[in-house]
């Protein structure tokens, strides 16, 4: 099959990447010329483990190809992406859906033969209807079947959820696409992953609902956290005891600091919105946004608390930066909110991530420390905010000998309190009363 992604962002990339590593011929797309040449120099733009190798041995075996021109590549593909970004619309928070209509005209201008246009982008429910109707008004002969194929993948496990995907959802109402859309997933299809054809419009809201309830199940666990620390119980214990339940399930039960990166808090927002349009508010889903943002800010009132009410002119140590680990993606991070809140109280703040220290720059004012211990320096407390590998089996020692005080607030529940407490340090996780 002849691919085109529209878009080398983080889901064009990998899925260009994982589909020419099946065997197809693709050719990643972006209008960001710079992007592109150091795609092409064999430079990749974001930290995705594994992604350099996928695409260094695919360019390699002269299936992947970059390119900022895309109407050469559309007129010979088979199967055209839609991956460009649907950031949050300033002040309303729907999904802004000007790069996904702008790439479909440019896409119908070029377009030869029979041709499949699959929307990967996370749009709202009826944006396929409006994608083909974009086609057809530019192009009234293109032969166009326009499909939805939502991508569920994790950043930092990208790879893994693509080729080892628990489904892959494919909407469509042009029959011509199904076998075009089977072929394209073969190697899966081979591999049993369950490929579930729906309705276009199912299937772009099955994305939403998917998120949505990923969402809500950490909000539910994190409000359980509370409470467990009001009656004296301990909430990874409530995780396994009702994790080991089959309906419920044991994943998404992590207690935390509360959700962020580039898909939960855009995705809510926007089925939130998409529902109050339709007169069918989704109210568990409203009230999850509200109560995940107030948490990320409230996390900063904790530490205050832990070093005893008063961090004006004290120095806070901030362990992780990112949203969650192995990506350098400081989307919606925790991390912000909780580094605001302890500069508007007066704390000096010092961080460090393994990998988002250059995002983070552009985002937060705070100093900025090459190591863990480093940031640790005078410290009256240190904040583990992102469950990076690195900070699992800190040096607790040497921590307490280069702190100002050893206090040790752990927002990812990543040390034992017996443990952390031997070393001579006062602990305080989340959701253990
Ligand atoms: C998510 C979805 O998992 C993925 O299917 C979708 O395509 C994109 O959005 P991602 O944002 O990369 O993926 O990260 P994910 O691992 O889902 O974590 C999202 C946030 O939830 C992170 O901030 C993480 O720390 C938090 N989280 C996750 C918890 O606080 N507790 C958990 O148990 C799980």
């Amino acid at each position: 099959m002849r691919i085109v992604m529209v878009g080398s962002g983080y889901v064009g990339l990998v899925s260009g990447a994982c589909f020419a590593d099946f065997g197809h011929e693709v050719v990643c797309v972006d209008k960001a010329a710079d992007k592109i040449e150091a795609l092409r120099n064999g430079v990749i733009p974001i930290f995705e483990p594994g992604l350099d190798q996928l695409v260094e041995s695919n360019v390699k075996a002269g299936r992947l190809t970059f390119s900022t021109e895309l109407a050469g590549p559309v007129s010979e593909a088979d199967v055209v992406f839609i991956a460009v970004g649907t950031p949050s619309r300033r002040g309303d928070g729907h999904a802004d859906l000007g790069y996904v209509h702008a790439a479909a005209a440019e896409i119908a201008a070029s377009i030869k033969g029979f041709t499949v246009v699959v929307t990967k982008s996370t749009v709202p429910v009826g944006t396929g209807d409006e994608v083909e109707r974009i086609i057809r008004e530019t192009n009234p002969d293109a032969d166009v079947a326009v499909v939805s194929n939502p991508e569920f993948l994790r950043e930092g496990a990208a790879i893994e959820d693509f080729k080892r995907p628990d489904r892959i959802v494919v909407g469509l109402s042009d029959e011509r696409a199904r076998p075009v859309m089977t072929e394209v997933y073969r190697p899966l299809y081979l591999n049993q992953s369950p490929l579930l054809f729906t309705s276009r419009r199912t299937s772009e809201l099955i994305k939403y609902a998917a998120n949505a309830f990923l969402a809500m199940k950490i909000t539910f666990i994190n409000e359980v956290a509370d409470l467990c620390e009001k009656v004296g119980a301990d909430v990874q214990d409530v995780s396994r005891g009702i994790g080991l339940d089959g309906r419920i399930g044991a994943k998404f039960l992590h207690a935390g600091p509360g959700y962020g990166g580039s898909c939960f808090p855009k995705d809510t927002l926007a089925l939130a919105k998409t529902a109050q349009d339709h007169d069918s508010p989704v109210r568990l889903i409203e009230t999850t946004i509200a109560i995940n943002d107030s948490r990320k800010r409230a996390m900063g009132r904790k530490v205050i608390a832990a070093v005893g009410g008063d961090v004006r002119g004290k120095k806070v140590a901030v362990f992780g930066l990112t949203f969650k680990p192995n990506t350098d993606d400081m989307r919606d991070s925790p991390a912000i909110a909780i580094v605001q809140a302890l500069k508007d109280a007066g704390a000096i703040v010092s961080g460090y991530d393994p990998e988002g220290m250059n995002n983070a720059r552009q985002m937060m004012e705070i100093d900025f420390a090459t190591s863990p211990y480093e940031a640790a320096r005078d410290a009256h407390v240190a904040v583990l905010v992102t469950e990076w590998n690195a900070f699992r089996a800190l040096d607790l020692d040497r921590l307490k000998s280069l702190m100002a005080a050893p206090v040790l607030v752990d927002l990812r529940n990543v040390y034992r309190a017996h443990e952390v407490e031997a070393h001579g340090f006062a602990y305080h996780s989340i959701g253990k009363g």
